[in-house]
């Protein structure tokens, strides 16, 4: 297999062809997920909540991703790899840039970083700088205390707007990717839609350009978290962790996940 890289991404869009999203967190799910035919690695601040056993994202540091970004270049080779910047690893210009060469140098491929508008000059600048930068609105983990909670973001009319123009706003910065997390089916459409850029959705319904799920989610490691948007692939794939990733690769593909059942209204 060819090296995924932003352009093919971007190809898969206008090609209206679905590709497929797994975090992972080390070498040997990296690669294994490789082998599945997933394009794109999300080293995601996550790793807090299913590494660490944390609460949530706020406590990861630099330090952490940078690990675990060295360990999941090392497992692939074809795979564009997204590094989470994590909480307050993008408060200021000079943290920024900074923050995002060393995970540059721990062998991602571009950053992940959550929030609206308030982040076009960081994006113009790191982009203008040769860092390609992910976004990330609806559900921002980093922002939960904030957010009163992990809750679905854009509900009535003056939040879908706002998300929509943050989403424009953040595209004409220089993001070359969007990850919408927990947000109407509807207003993901329309965001998928307006945008020309790559839209990765997780619990935003089927219209994205693509899907993403967090490793240890999708395989149902966890009893007690199972979210709506989540499906359990290990238990559809027999415990058969490889058949597992195939089958989520094979399902977003042909667009059957997410369905209705793992969608918000
Ligand atoms: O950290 C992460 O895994 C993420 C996904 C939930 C999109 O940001």
């Amino acid at each position: 297999m060819k090296k995924v890289t932003l352009h093919t991404l971007q190809q898969q869009k206008l090609n209206k062809e679905p590709f497929a999203v797994l975090t992972a967190y080390d070498a040997t799910f990296a690669k294994l997920i490789e082998s599945a035919g997933v394009e794109v690695i999300l080293v995601g601040d996550s790793l807090g909540n299913v590494i660490q056993g944390q609460k949530s994202t706020v406590p990861v540091t630099m330090d952490h991703m940078c690990y675990h970004v060295e360990n999941v270049a090392r497992g692939v080779s074809t795979t564009l790899i997204i590094a989470d910047m994590p909480y307050m690893s993008y408060a200021t210009t000079e943290q920024t840039f900074h923050n995002a060469a060393r995970l540059m140098q721990a062998g991602a491929n571009m950053v992940k970083v959550e929030g609206g508008s308030w982040l076009n000059d960081t994006i113009e600048g790191l982009t203008q700088r040769g860092i390609p930068v992910c976004g990330h609105l609806g559900l921002t983990p980093q922002s939960v205390d904030a957010l009163g909670g992990y809750k679905v973001q854009g509900r009535d009319d003056a939040q879908a707007e706002k998300l929509l123009n943050d989403a424009k706003s953040l595209e004409k910065s220089g993001a070359s990717l969007l990850v919408l997390e927990c947000v109407p089916s509807a207003l993901a459409k329309k965001v998928s839609e307006a945008l020309s850029i790559p839209v990765i959705g997780i619990g935003a319904g089927s219209d994205c350009d693509a899907q993403v799920l967090v490793l240890h989610d999708m395989l149902g490691l966890n009893e007690e978290f199972q979210p709506k948007f989540v499906e359990n692939f290990m238990a559809l794939a027999k415990g058969n962790v490889k058949d597992a990733i195939e089958l989520f690769v094979k399902q977003v593909k042909d667009r059957s996940f997410p369905a209705e059942k793992h969608s918000f209204n």
